[in-house]
């Protein structure tokens, strides 16, 4: 089968159309032909030697595809309501930038009624990262404010939509003006670029100094003091990434003060029943959403497949909105 391997730790020309044998699936598993395979930041982590493969994954990058089931553990589709032909799109730890793809059959979801495979392959790493830690980890509930840093992120454009369906506030911070305008129109309620202004004393502002019950943070770094005093009584940060570097100093008194959580973590390595868990929480809660389109897919372009290097490119450049995928 044709796969996009990472030749060696670099820019993305180390990105190379290569051939490997057709993966088997085990118990448990599906095999998917694979028409569209998502891109996401931590493709790019991997590909430049940042983000280590857990153990047993693929090297193959690439942890979310659409596609087709062409073969399975007969016993765990049916226990899950899958057949062979089924429409799917699947979270993996690796493998998916590939014309088959081997995945649990947990982490499999239907393709939403009315959605693209290019639509439906975009779907898997951020609904399953945004649920699991704004609503699993940090508990945003209806009637909260959640602060999003990075809305016009593939991510970002997940969890504005997610959280509005669900009833929160939603106030976003983006690198410029247009993407600004891009967040509220997915629904966001505020979004401040933090490029032009300062995203504390907006966001106090806006709440009237009361801060924010949840932030979905992708920065890190010296971000973490600044969102420390952001967060209202009780609040909650979740740190999923570390674009802004990983050693932080925060004021201690304010999370004794305002009785406040951090926390994060890292979807990747976890285990197929936790993710299998993710998948029927969404499955409950998130796709009548998508089919009812109160939460739309937003893809900013698509690629060949063998033109991996260019989306690469374009992720890097921050010129995006949305979401990149490849097609095979
Ligand atoms: N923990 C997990 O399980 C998990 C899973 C998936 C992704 N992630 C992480 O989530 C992040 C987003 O992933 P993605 O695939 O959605 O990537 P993406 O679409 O490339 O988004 C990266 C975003 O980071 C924003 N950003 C960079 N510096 C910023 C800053 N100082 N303040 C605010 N925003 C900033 C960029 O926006 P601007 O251009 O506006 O700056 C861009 O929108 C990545 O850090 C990724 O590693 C974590």
């Amino acid at each position: 089968m044709n796969v996009i391997e990472i030749t060696a730790f670099g820019a993305p020309d180390v990105l190379r159309l290569g051939e490997r044998p057709a993966p088997i699936e085990g118990l448990g598993e599906v095999l998917i032909r694979v028409a569209a395979s998502g891109v996401n930041r931590p493709d790019v982590l991997q590909r430049t030697g940042n983000y280590p493969v857990p153990a047993g994954a693929s090297d193959i990058p690439g942890l979310e595809v659409a596609g087709e089931i062409v073969s399975g553990d007969a016993q765990a589709m049916a226990a899950a309501g899958f057949k062979i032909g089924d429409r799917v799109c699947a979270l993996v730890a690796g493998g998916g930038y590939a014309e088959l793809c081997v995945a649990p059959v947990g982490q499999c979801l239907p393709v939403p009624a009315g959605l693209s495979d290019v639509e439906a392959a975009s779907l898997p790493e951020t609904f399953f990262t945004v649920w699991s830690n704004v609503f699993d980890r940090a508990r945003l509930q209806a009637g909260e404010t959640l602060l999003i840093q990075g809305g016009s992120s593939g991510i970002g454009v997940t969890a504005i939509q997610m959280a509005k369906a669900l009833g929160a506030t939603v106030l976003v911070t983006a690198g410029s003006d247009d993407k600004c305008a891009a967040c509220l129109a997915l629904g966001a309620d505020h979004a401040i670029n933090y490029k032009s202004s300062d995203f504390v004393a907006e966001l106090k502002a806006l709440t009237n100094g009361r801060g924010v019950d949840v932030i979905l943070d992708m920065v890190a770094g010296s971000y973490v003091a600044r969102e420390v005093e952001c967060l209202a009584e009780d609040g909650r940060l979740v740190i999923i990434g570390l674009q802004g570097g990983i050693k932080a100093e925060i004021n201690a008194g304010l999370v004794l003060r305002k009785r406040l959580t951090v926390t994060g973590s890292t979807l990747r390595p976890r285990s197929i029943e936790f993710k299998t868990a993710i998948a029927k929480a969404l499955k409950d809660r998130v796709w009548p959403l998508l089919a009812s389109a109160a939460i739309k897919p937003v893809i900013h372009s698509t690629f060949a497949a063998a033109d991996a290097a260019k989306a690469h490119t374009l992720m890097e450049s921050n010129q995006h909105v949305g979401k990149i995928v490849l097609t095979w």
